[in-house]
Parts: structure tokens; sequence; C-alpha cells
């Protein structure tokens, strides 16, 4: 790795000393209390993060705690946080954590690796955060500090690790990774950065060129865009749920959807109704896909459960709010 820039650590460290983000578990960053705090952050902003990661260590103070509940609860405390695997794989993995003798999440990255739900990033983060084992973190904010301290505007998956081994900081590991993720999360952001309150601004190729954030180009990601319907079939006793599939919103409950814009019917006669009155258009972007779904409405004399009984996702909350049919 000849030529390339490395951030000065003594003066990294010291800006972080001064700067870190009083977050709730680096007060005393235990294994639990991080690995949830970095399962929730893997895609979740840290202000909505925070708010979860409290939620949830007030009713999981611990791992045991945790795997003596049910996913059920687990899901509807993870409710509206998203990316809903996530909250199964944690509950998951407090399983098999509380299996063993002794029940404790182990500290070797490559231990930490087989559990449900954790990659290099979380492994490195836990490891490094909470045992001070020099493994070196790479996500997002460390590719954005890499590529512009160093103008490259497509560093590989590869080459951001090897950067990010060299210049870890041994005997620090767990500051000196939260610290880069730290300064490209709150200066060495990806719209506006801050060059004038970085502290490695000094060694900065991207700060030279007109214009930093051209590091690291963007990724075109195009969303597939959906066109579909959802029936909210409701009833005194409350409104048709099942369980879904799939990574996104697996495990959730939600009302019949199709994802065929001439699916309708078929939805209609697999559900054994007539002709349902639209009352509503929602739209909801996932990731890589773009929602657009007619929200149509049926009222039954029978069946269906109450929405506020079981872990719901976002999208079908919009749906049901559009029919109406909101219960707290
Ligand atoms: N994003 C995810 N985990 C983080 C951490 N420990 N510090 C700063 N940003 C983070």
């Amino acid at each position: 790795m000849e030529g390339q820039g490395y951030p000065s650590k003594p003066r990294l460290l010291h800006w972080y000393d001064q700067n870190a983000r009083p977050l709730p578990w680096r007060k005393n960053p235990e294994p639990w209390p991080v690995l949830l705090s970095e399962f929730i952050l893997q895609q979740t902003r840290m202000e909505v993060g925070i708010e979860y990661w409290k939620r949830m260590i007030k009713r999981f103070p611990t791992v045991h705690d945790m795997s003596i509940s049910s996913l059920e609860e687990v899901m509807l405390l993870w409710q509206g946080c998203g990316y809903y695997a996530r909250a199964r794989n944690l509950y998951k993995l407090s399983t098999v954590i509380a299996s063993r003798d002794p029940p404790i999440i182990p500290s070797d990255p490559k231990e930490l690796e087989k559990l449900p739900g954790i990659g290099p990033y979380t492994s490195a983060a836990i490891s490094s955060i909470s045992f001070g084992i020099p493994v070196a973190v790479v996500d997002g904010n460390v590719k954005r500090v890499y590529s512009r301290l160093n103008a490259i505007e497509n560093p590989t998956p590869p080459e951001v690790q090897k950067w990010a081994n060299v210049c870890l900081e041994e005997k620090r590991p767990g500051d000196w990774n939260q610290a880069i993720m730290e300064l490209g999360a709150t200066v060495c952001t990806a719209r506006a950065p801050k060059c004038g309150e970085c502290p490695i601004s000094s060694t900065c190729k991207a700060k030279l060129t007109e214009n930093p954030t051209k590091y690291p180009a963007p990724k075109r990601r195009k969303s597939k865009k959906i066109n579909g319907h959802a029936l909210v079939i409701s009833s005194p006793e409350g409104v048709v749920l099942s369980q879904r599939d799939g990574p996104q919103l697996g495990g959730l409950w939600g009302v019949p959807i199709t994802e065929d814009p001439n699916g309708l019917q078929e939805l209609c006669s697999d559900y054994k109704i007539g002709s349902p009155e639209r009352v509503g258009e929602i739209h909801h972007a996932f990731s890589h896909r773009d929602f657009h779904i007619q929200v149509w409405k049926i009222d039954v004399l029978k069946g269906g459960i109450s929405s506020a009984s079981v872990p719901i996702s976002r999208l079908d909350q919009r749906i049901l709010e559009a029919a109406g049919c909101v219960e707290i």
C-alpha cells in the first residue's frame, strides 16, 4: 500500500476523544449492548437507531433476557425499524448463546461471524469495541474517508479493508474504528463535508480538488417500481392479516397484497370476496423497491384479527390508515 495516505493517529484519536457523540452504549461498551447497537445501525440511521436501542435494552438488558422471550415479542419491539431479518437473527442469536456453556458472547471475530446476522463488519465492531481485539472495521463511512483521503473514486472492498488493516491503531482498536466511522458520520459526510472541522484534512487529497463529494463516486442504484394492490378486508372482529415471508418483511403480519398490476381480481377471488372499493394509493420506498399500491377495502360480517395484536410493517400501517382501519 505504498503511496497511500493514512490518517494521523494522534490527531484523529484526539479529535474523537473531544468530539465523540455520547451514544448510550459507549459509556460501558459491554458485548450485548454493543451487539444490539450494531445490529440496529446496520440499516437504520443513528437518531432513529438510538430510540430502538433504548427500547430493546430496557426490555432485554441481557442476552439471556431476550433468549427467554419470544420471536413475536422481539418483532413487536422492532416494529417500524425495517429489515426485519435483523430482528429474527437477533432472537436466534440470543437462543444460540443461551444454549452454550458458558452462555457468553464470544470475543473472537471468527467465532462471532458464525452467529446469525453477524458478518465481517459487525464481528469486527463487537470484537474491537467490546473486547479490545485489533481488527479493523469497514463500513460506508470508512470507505468514504479512505476514498477522499486518497482521491480514489471507485475503491474496491478488499482495497479499503487492506487500508483499514494497515492504519488500525492497535492500542485502542475500538476507539480507532469508531473514530474513523465517527469522522465519516459527522464531518466527512457524503453530501456536505465540513473540511474546515476535519482533524486530518491536511493530508486529504480530495480536499485539494474542487469538489471532495466526487469521492467516492455515487453508486447508481435503480429501484424497481412495483405497481400493485392491497386488499383490506374488514369486519367488526378486525382485518384479515397473514404472516409475510421474505427478507424484508418476513415474520411480520400484513394484508393481502399483489405485486401484479393486473392481479386485483385474482386476489379478490383468492379471498372469496366481490367488489372492493378503492380507498387510496400509497407510495412506499424500500431500498431497492418502490411500491405504488392501490388500496382497496371491503366490509364483511366476520373474520380477521386486531392489527394491534401482531407486529406489522410501516407499509401495512399506511395501508390500514388509508382504509381507515388503524387500531392502537
Ligand atoms: N455506526 C455503526 N456503529 C458505529 C459506531 N460504533 N460508531 C460510529 N458510527 C457507527
